[in-house]
């Protein structure tokens, strides 16, 4: 018998497998069922330390199918929910915006109701929703997002986030289910999807080919470290206040460009090339469309609400994805 029986979605991403060996190890005492389509960016490898969990269970499925989403709710008699599940890549979402509104905003809306329908409003089950700071659109030189920020999504990426957001708030306020959301800023760490931008530029350094960067290198992103951002949405979900917003961020800003020197003079040191250094693989390419210039995160409600603050710095955590991605050879082609 556990305390509860928490349904993790989208365990098998980035964010959710270092998320799920965290909350299985820190919570003997929950049932943890994780729920994941593996799409390509969900991988298995990176929840094998799980395997042997007696508290874990995996569960493939798509958060979309009704049925399916609310025979799980009944099986392991799911009494919370942390919803990661999403598709997450900006680019992506350019070429095929209609599998970001089917996830994101559908799939939501599916969990919320099979929610509603099996625990109502009560106050001990809570739904607890994974967003990100892009709903807020994009910041001038100044400023930071707050929980009060207006939304302005430019890209079908964060667009299908904030409507997904939005269905959350709804659910509240209509149906008084106790939900929670947080908004962070860019994640980095072990076990990223290749495709994003600092697997993408180790990977490319490594494989001594062209580090793409959009645009002038200009655009500003407040990177948090992954288990940081596990430890902030282990506390809201715990202790989030129903129906509030948090944001989550590092106040680590660095442009596109900076985070890529960063790289290539750890990568000089830690692999140097034959001849010559990193930085000289550097290449800019045409900007992404609608590219957000700044995002950058106020996150004194978080702080001073729940007591939370960043753990890792930069510098340390940047060391430890590079030797995340040696160790798994990321740059591999055959891989
Ligand atoms: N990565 C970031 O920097 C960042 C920052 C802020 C917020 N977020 C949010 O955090 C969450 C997790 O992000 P991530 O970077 O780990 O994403 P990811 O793309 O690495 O992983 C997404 C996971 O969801 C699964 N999935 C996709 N569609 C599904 C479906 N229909 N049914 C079930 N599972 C499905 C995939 O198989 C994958 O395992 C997302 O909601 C994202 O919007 C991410």
């Amino acid at each position: 018998m556990f305390a509860k029986n928490v349904l993790i979605t989208g365990g098998a991403g980035f964010i959710g497998s270092n998320f799920v060996p965290y909350f299985c190890t820190k919570y003997p005492d929950y049932r943890i069922i994780n729920l994941d389509k593996l799409t390509y960016a969900g991988n298995l490898n990176n929840l094998s330390e799980c395997d042997a969990m007696p508290n874990y269970v995996f569960v493939h499925g798509d958060i979309c199918d009704t049925s399916f989403v609310v025979k799980i709710f009944d099986e392991y008699d799911i009494t919370d929910v942390i919803h990661f599940a999403a598709e997450s890549h900006v680019d992506n979402s350019i070429a095929n915006p209609r599998a970001f509104v089917e996830t994101n905003v559908l799939g939501t809306f599916m969990l919320l109701d099979a929610f509603r329908k099996k625990l109502g409003d009560s106050s001990r089950n809570r739904f607890h929703h994974i967003s990100t700071d892009e709903v807020y659109g994009t910041l001038g030189t100044n400023g930071y997002f707050t929980e009060k920020s207006a939304y302005a999504p430019n890209s079908p990426y964060s667009a299908s986030k904030a409507g997904s957001d939005m269905l959350v708030r709804s659910y509240f306020h209509t149906y008084g289910l106790n939900t929670v959301t947080s908004n962070c800023s860019n994640n980095y760490g072990p076990k990223q999807h290749s495709e994003k931008l600092i697997p993408t530029i180790i990977r490319h350094a490594l494989a001594e080919k062209p580090i793409p960067i959009y645009g002038d290198g200009k655009n500003i992103r407040d990177w948090l470290y992954v288990l940081d951002h596990c430890r902030a949405v282990d506390l809201i979900f715990h202790q989030g206040r129903i129906g509030e917003t948090y944001n989550i961020g590092g106040h680590t800003e660095k442009t596109n460009l900076q985070v890529a020197f960063k790289i290539c003079d750890l990568l000089d040191k830690t692999r140097p090339r034959k001849s010559g250094h990193y930085r000289e693989l550097i290449s800019f390419v045409p900007d992404r469309p609608g590219h957000d210039r700044r995002y950058s995160i106020d996150f004194t409600k978080l702080e001073t609400d729940l007591g939370w603050t960043a753990q890792e710095s930069f510098s340390h955590g940047i060391r430890q994805t590079i030797l995340w991605c040696l160790s798994a050879n990321i740059w591999d082609p055959k891989k």
